[in-house]
């Protein structure tokens, strides 16, 4: 049994129950209502092997587990590192330091997780503007990067005497060239502006009531995700909390079906839980034991719901669109392939 050792650290985050108002679905577990969550996580102190780490949360610190975990034995990681900022976890806590401190640190847990990777695995890493210099530097140095994706991040307080934070990179890198890319699992439905057709019938679009669209190929900006907020299903008071919609890009696009998918920096637990939704393992280390009890819970939900949101029958969709999804859907399902082959996709058709 793993004891409850964070009940400091909840009372701390004013987890402990509050009112909520009737939408806000944020995950604030109770401490009462935690123990049979954290009964569900291990601790990893000695070498193990994957049948025994599947599907698993590990509560300590990473640089602690990593070496148990057996070389070449993951197929993708996704790591969402504290960025060089002075933010509270819950108790635990992460101090700005210099760039050349945090540029060894990067090197460090770097250094822990990549012989995890299978040869033809993959490796995403999130970043801040700033913190994204310092790692796509040590990336490039040591993995094969064939990517930065920037990610527009719609929300935030704007800045007194500065341009508003509004962006996040991802970094995307791969040990070799022999990798997973699933093109196809990972396409915008978006609306067609002024559609392009061929004898008079549309060209790689459908029309529907709501609109005309299309299934484009995802460039390396995305626009289409917002961070979770608290009327969301997936929300947790975790301070840095990604969205699902985001991992699943990730996950939908470097893993397939029974691949395992790993978090060394686990937090909310956002990549189990959409690993689970699609079908992959999932094995993350997270220090904070709260947060890897609001993993558990969340992997628990996962169960009874699977769907992603804003990721709808095979496709994500841009924001706001809800009502378009539900009409459209059907729609799209009832024609033949719509998808654009994507070397068309310069000039060859006009949207938005
Ligand atoms: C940026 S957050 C990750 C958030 C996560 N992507 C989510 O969706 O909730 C980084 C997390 O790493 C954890 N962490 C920091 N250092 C760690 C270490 N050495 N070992 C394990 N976890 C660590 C922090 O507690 C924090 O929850």
């Amino acid at each position: 049994m793993i004891l409850l050792d964070s009940i400091d650290i909840a009372r701390k985050g004013e987890t402990v129950s509050k009112k909520k108002a009737p939408r806000n679905k944020t995950i604030d577990i109770s401490i009462e209502e935690g123990q049979s969550y954290l009964d569900k996580c291990i601790r990893l102190d000695q070498p193990s092997d994957m049948d025994h780490l599947l599907d698993k949360t590990i509560i300590g610190d990473l640089f602690e587990a990593a070496p148990h975990i057996p070389e070449k034995s993951i197929d993708l990681i996704i790591a969402d590192p504290p960025y060089n900022l002075t933010k509270a976890f819950h108790g635990n806590g992460f101090s700005k330091r210099s760039k050349d401190q945090y540029e060894a640190y990067t090197r460090k847990w770097l250094e822990q997780v990549l012989p995890l990777l299978k040869d033809n695995g993959s490796i995403y890493v999130c970043c801040d503007w700033e913190t994204s210099l310092t790692i796509g530097n040590v990336l490039m140095e040591i993995t094969k990067v064939k990517n930065r994706i920037t990610w527009q991040r719609e929300k935030g307080r704007g800045a007194k005497a500065n341009w508003k934070n509004g962006l996040e990179d991802i970094w995307y890198a791969t040990i070799s060239n022999n990798y997973t890319f699933n093109l196809e699992d990972v396409k915008i439905r978006k609306k067609v502006i002024a559609p392009y057709r061929v004898d008079g019938k549309p060209k790689d679009w459908v029309e529907s009531e709501t609109g005309n669209y299309r299934d484009t190929c995802p460039s390396n900006f995305w626009s289409d995700i917002t961070i979770p907020f608290w009327s969301m299903p997936e929300n947790t008071a975790h301070p840095t909390q990604k969205s699902e919609k985001l991992i699943a890009k990730m996950i939908l696009a470097s893993s397939n079906p029974g691949d395992v998918v790993f978090d060394p920096f686990l937090g909310s637990g956002t990549t189990s839980v959409v690993a689970k939704k699609l079908g992959r393992h999932y094995l993350g280390v997270e220090e904070n034991p709260l947060y890897c009890l609001w993993t558990e819970k969340r992997l628990e939900m996962a169960e009874e719901d699977p769907t992603i949101q804003g990721y709808v029958d095979g496709v994500f969709w841009e924001r706001n669109s809800l009502s378009e999804q539900k009409t459209t859907t059907n729609q799209h399902q009832e024609k033949a392939d719509l998808s654009d082959p994507c070397q068309l996709e310069i000039g060859a058709f006009e949207e938005d």
